[in-house]
């Protein structure tokens, strides 16, 4: 009997509304929920009278449900939120950071998650049952996560076993950007979670322990981890989980030491060589620095790369005068411009475009939450199903423990 393979390339609804904010007149300034509706995105609806609301009168109505509410809140921002939100944030950080602070927040019984999906469920994971993880905005994914669906990933398992008779050589990885469900696969399999600064301590643990690697679904991170380690281009092959088999011969199943998922992020893809040539050009002594979720050709073209947190911390501690090229989200980038006055940051990029779905928390989205919190209500409340949530949790506290 022959199987017909039936899959149609489908490209993530996030990944189509990636460029909605994009502009060239550089201004990212907040307006009201009813002017950023235009914006040709989903927005998550609210009732109608945050619709209206100035950002001077979303602050005054969070600052008084800040005061107001008399359990403990923990307001979390990661560095691609824009100001008119990092504002309220108790803490921010990188997802990992976000990730460690989640797990060590036991006191608060509200966590409001100004990031995305996949962060606040990680942190729902990472929390005890009685805290309640809020996400302002439910239509904040995630395009990168997306392009991971889980019956994929359960296919590619199962074509993976079908070539080399078993997976107990293979590690999955799971980036951290990919669904409760894929972290709970990697949990169930021996594998686990990385994010950006630490998938160099992943490919080591993952390595000790087996002889090839499914990295998950950031080909880019996995690559440009890979490559880091010295293992060459010859030795990785894409998984496009829209072809049968991933697109790929049995033998180059299994003569790969990475196999890599056809996942990319469209706000890194952006950047390109040229662009890191022209910021040369501008200044001969600028450094470049990028997030590796770039291309491999643009992270071997920088001068450095890293995660957020590390970007962040290598300027603030850079001497007053340096110029720095960046290749990461936008908002971030201009923030760290403006609390580095006495340095030359840019942003590579000509084109204004920040990450659309990190963009759509709205500082209106977090005074709903917050009203709600005033009310009683777990408004957006994310909570993992349990047992996703038990496999899931083996594979981030295999990542906690490896990264330290
Ligand atoms: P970091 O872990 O570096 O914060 O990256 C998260 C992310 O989504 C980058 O696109
Ligand atoms: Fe996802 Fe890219 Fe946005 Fe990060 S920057 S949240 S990977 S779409």
């Amino acid at each position: 009997m022959t199987t017909v393979f039936t899959k149609q390339t489908t490209i993530p609804i996030t990944e189509l509304e990636q460029s909605a904010f994009c502009q060239t007149d550089g201004n990212l300034r907040t307006k009201t929920l009813e002017e950023e509706f235009q914006a040709g995105v989903r927005w998550q609806k609210v009732p109608t009278r945050y619709l209206k609301l100035t950002p001077e009168e979303i602050s005054e109505g969070i600052e008084f449900a800040r005061k107001e509410i008399d359990t403990k809140v923990v307001i979390l921002g990661h560095h691609y939120q824009r100001d008119d939100v990092i504002k309220y944030a108790d803490f921010t950080g990188d997802s990992y950071k976000l990730s460690k602070m989640a797990a060590q927040t036991k006191d608060a019984k509200w966590i409001i998650f100004c990031g995305v999906h996949f962060m606040a469920e990680t942190a729902d994971i990472l929390t005890s049952p009685d805290q309640n993880v809020l996400l302002p905005n439910m239509a904040a994914g995630c395009s990168m996560a997306d392009m991971a669906k889980s019956s994929d990933v359960t296919d590619c398992w199962d074509d993976i076993e079908l070539v080399l008779g078993s997976t107990e050589n293979v590690i999955p990885i799971t980036y951290m950007n990919s669904a409760a469900a894929i972290k709970a696969h990697c949990g169930k399999n021996g594998g686990l979670v990385c994010t950006s600064s630490n998938a160099d301590k992943a490919f080591d643990w993952a390595l000790e322990r087996g002889e090839k690697i499914l990295f998950l679904p950031d080909q880019h991170l996995g690559r440009n981890t890979a490559i880091s380690k010295g293992i060459s281009e010859d030795e990785m092959a894409l998984w496009n989980p829209f072809l049968p088999m991933g697109g790929l011969s049995e033998d180059e199943i299994k003569n790969a030491k990475v196999l890599l998922w056809q996942g990319h992020c469209s706000v890194h893809t952006r950047f390109t060589v040229d662009q890191i040539k022209a910021a040369r050009e501008r200044n001969s002594e600028t450094t470049i620095i990028v997030h590796p979720e770039c291309t491999q050709e643009v992270v071997s073209a920088a001068d450095m790369y890293g995660s957020t947190e590390l970007i962040l911390e290598t300027i603030a501690n850079a001497p007053a005068g340096s110029s720095w090229g960046v290749g990461t989200e936008i908002s971030m980038v201009r923030r760290l411009a403006t609390e580095n006055p006495d340095k030359d940051i840019f942003c590579l990029d000509p084109v204004v475009c920040p990450c659309a779905t990190m963009y759509r928390i709205h500082p209106a989205y977090v005074l709903w939450v917050l009203e709600g919190i005033m009310a009683g209500l777990a408004i957006n409340r994310i909570e993992v199903e349990p047992e996703t949530q038990r496999n899931a949790l083996v594979a981030l506290e295999r990542m906690l423990e490896v990264a330290g």
